[in-house]
């Protein structure tokens, strides 16, 4: 039997829980396919979200999701930040319980990473890399400081009133998360975004209660939590995404992120999901599971307390994933790259993995493929 393709029960505030047909989520991925630029998903998310479902996912989390306007990473990212949005995400969230899966939404501010060009190929060819200026309909992008972000345009202090109301607005995403129908809302903790940016020295440069020693610097990330928690049903779990290491000297490291994992258990957050990086130009190490220790590390902090940690990082073979798990060092994985080379990867993991047709979480409808 293989241990990725048991079903997982994710714990709740409520004690009911959710449970995932399976260990293996797909993970964020923005698609920069908004092109009226106004938030709303549409056909290529469903299509796109939809075959990963039918591809055998457990959780198929939908890409980084903006609280507000100003908190894309790129005009063409998909928003929650009106009922409209969260209208269009209902069919999407709808399809996608419709194969089985459980449906994720990660929430999103970008912060002082906000306003860059998309990272698609007609960019990338134009040679445009980095802020889109405020003239050529970039904005002004926030931070909890003017810190300058590597290669970016500096954002702007945010003011403490303006702090409160970006709590309020990711509670507001997480209300229209419920109505949308989604199972379990993701907060975007990692990759040098708003709340990364507060957590880490390399971007927080505030002298007030929000920055400094790391009681202030960890403040508005508990402030999101609980608000998020509070306005989130008791019946759904809350997952989290942290950078586990900025991966250099004086950053946040991994002993933060291991306090850091302990108080938002201790918020109800249940679902945890270690990446790295995003501030600054520090390379960590790379190569198959490089991520896979730090979620190890948090796994072991939060043993026996019903935190499930998934592991996250150049994860691409079924038997490698397996490895994971069995070995101890994470309860999932999350599959991204891997998952846009093949959208039925979970599917196709099962069957590697020895789990029988009955089991096999494939469409039925693609049944015949392989047998
Ligand atoms: C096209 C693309 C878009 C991504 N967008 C997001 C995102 O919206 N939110 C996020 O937290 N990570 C994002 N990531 C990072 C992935 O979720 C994942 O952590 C990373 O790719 C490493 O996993 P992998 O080796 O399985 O690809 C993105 C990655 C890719 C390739």
């Amino acid at each position: 039997m293989s241990r990725l393709f048991e079903t997982a029960t994710l714990t709740t505030p409520d004690g009911s829980g959710l449970t995932v047909r399976n260990r293996t989520a797909l993970a964020p991925m923005c698609q920069y396919s908004v092109t009226a630029k106004d938030g709303v998903p549409h056909d290529w998310h469903l299509v796109h979200l939809g075959a990963r479902a039918a591809g055998g996912f457990g959780l198929v989390f939908t890409e980084a999701t903006s609280i507000v306007p100003e908190g894309r990473i790129s005009d063409q990212d998909t928003g929650i930040w009106n009922d409209g949005q969260a209208a269009a995400w209902a069919p999407i969230v709808d399809f996608i319980h419709g194969q089985g899966a459980a449906a994720g939404i990660q929430l999103a501010h970008a912060g002082g990473k906000a306003s860059t060009h998309p990272w698609l190929p007609e960019a990338a060819a134009s040679g445009a890399r980095g802020s889109i200026p405020v003239a050529e309909g970039g904005w002004q992008t926030v931070g909890p400081s003017a810190t300058d972000l590597h290669k970016l345009a500096s954002p702007r202090e945010m003011t403490r009133g303006e702090i409160a109301e970006s709590v309020a607005a990711w509670a507001d995403a997480a209300r229209r998360a419920d109505a949308a129908g989604f199972d379990v809302v993701q907060i975007h903790g990692a990759h040098g975004y708003l709340i990364h940016q507060f957590l880490s020295p390399l971007a927080n440069g505030r002298t007030d209660e929000y920055g400094g020693g790391y009681e202030n610097r960890t403040r508005y990330a508990r402030e999101v939590l609980a608000a998020v928690r509070d306005a989130w049903p008791a019946h759904k779990p809350l997952a989290l995404r942290l950078s586990g290491e900025d991966w250099v000297e004086g950053g946040w490291r991994l002993a933060d992120t291991v306090r850091f994992a302990r108080e938002a258990r201790g918020l109800g957050v249940t679902v945890f999901d270690l990446s790295s990086g995003g501030l600054g130009p520090f390379r960590g190490p790379s190569g198959p599971g490089y991520q896979v220790p730090l979620a190890a590390a948090v796994k072991e902090a939060l043993a026996g307390t019903g935190a499930f940690v998934t592991a996250v990082g150049m994860i691409t073979e079924p038997q490698q994933a397996e490895q994971v798990l069995v070995t101890g060092q994470a309860d999932g994985v999350s599959i991204a790259r891997a998952a846009l080379v093949e959208p039925h990867w979970a599917a196709i993991a099962a069957k590697a993995l020895g789990v029988d047709r009955d089991h096999n979480p494939r469409a039925p409808q693609y049944w015949r493929a392989d047998w």
